[in-house]
């Protein structure tokens, strides 16, 4: 009698119980008719190495990574793709041998399909404000600018952090930093939350009246019920409020092509895991 042996994957984090990811993935393999088992681990700060190692000798393959690892993730890399170099943030693994772990992240070709394909949103030449200036938002920068967005304007309640933000990252386009003050004078043809103000259901201080016509807003954040920034958006007379589910499959489907070599369709996935929430 053989013993097959299944390739493992998981999603590492903390907390990780209501992670999306083992349904997305799981729905990946039986699309793509890939024989794998995807789980959600709860890993203490301070043990990513260790469950690495751990998880690699129960054959692990690769290892998605969340809050609050991927910092880890990208110090424990011992090869990085460039935009995960620039990022200075890994949400990718891939495991071949225990003491070579490829790090990469998926999450702005993530963004970037969202709105381009499912949304059919253009971003060339088109004036986008991204709000926040942490990790998510550095995590997105590079596959938004590739776009050539005509202006990228990054507004932050700690202005100070924008302006490096934008300074990080001024070679590959027109990006500037901003606090939420100045951008009254502004207009915009896309406004991206990628601040964690909607986890707290809050609204960052936004000035009124900063929506071009057919202007769209995203929040990066997603849930049962529209965001309060999604509010804010139809309230100001956006054409078009999106959260970021898409962005979360997305990003999924990315890694899974960068483990398997093969990219599932994500149409379904996205329908199904929007049915699945619950308000
Ligand atoms: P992440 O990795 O999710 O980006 P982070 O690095 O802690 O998390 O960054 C959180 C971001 O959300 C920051 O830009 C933060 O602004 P500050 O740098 O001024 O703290 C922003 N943020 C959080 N709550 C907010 C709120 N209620 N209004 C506006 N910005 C908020």
């Amino acid at each position: 009698m053989t013993h097959e042996i299944i390739d493992r994957y998981a999603v590492i984090g903390n907390p990780i119980a209501h992670s999306k990811s083992p349904l997305i993935h799981s729905e990946f393999a039986r699309q793509t008719e890939q024989a794998l088992i995807y789980t959600a681990e709860l890993v203490e700060p301070g043990h990513v190495a260790e469950f690495i190692k751990n998880f690699h000798q129960q054959n692990g393959r690769g290892l998605n990574v969340t809050i609050p690892f991927k910092e880890d993730a990208f110090k424990l890399a011992t090869h990085l793709s460039k935009r995960a170099r620039r990022a200075g943030a890994v949400n990718t693994l891939l495991i071949n041998d225990p003491e070579h772990y490829f790090g990469d992240t998926t999450d702005g070709v993530g963004l970037c399909t969202d709105l381009i394909q499912n949304h059919k949103i253009i971003l060339k030449e088109k004036t986008i404000l991204i709000l926040g200036a942490g990790g998510a938002v550095r995590g997105v920068l590079e596959p938004l600018l590739e776009n050539r967005p005509g202006h990228l304007v990054i507004a932050n309640r700690t202005v100070e952090k924008a302006h490096q933000l934008a300074k990080d990252f001024s070679d590959l386009g027109n990006i500037s930093g901003s606090s939420f003050d100045d951008l009254a004078n502004e207009k915009f043809d896309l406004i991206i939350n990628g601040t964690s103000a909607s986890l707290a259901g809050e609204l960052p201080p936004l000035p009124d009246h900063i929506l071009n016509e057919n202007a769209i807003v995203y929040d990066m954040m997603y849930a049962a019920r529209p965001t309060p920034f999604m509010d804010w958006g139809k309230q100001q007379g956006a054409k078009n409020c999106f959260d970021g589910l898409g962005m979360l499959v997305e990003q999924a489907a990315e890694s899974f092509y960068i483990w398997r070599g093969i990219r599932p369709d994500t149409t379904d996935v996205i329908k199904k895991i929007r049915a699945s929430l619950t308000p």
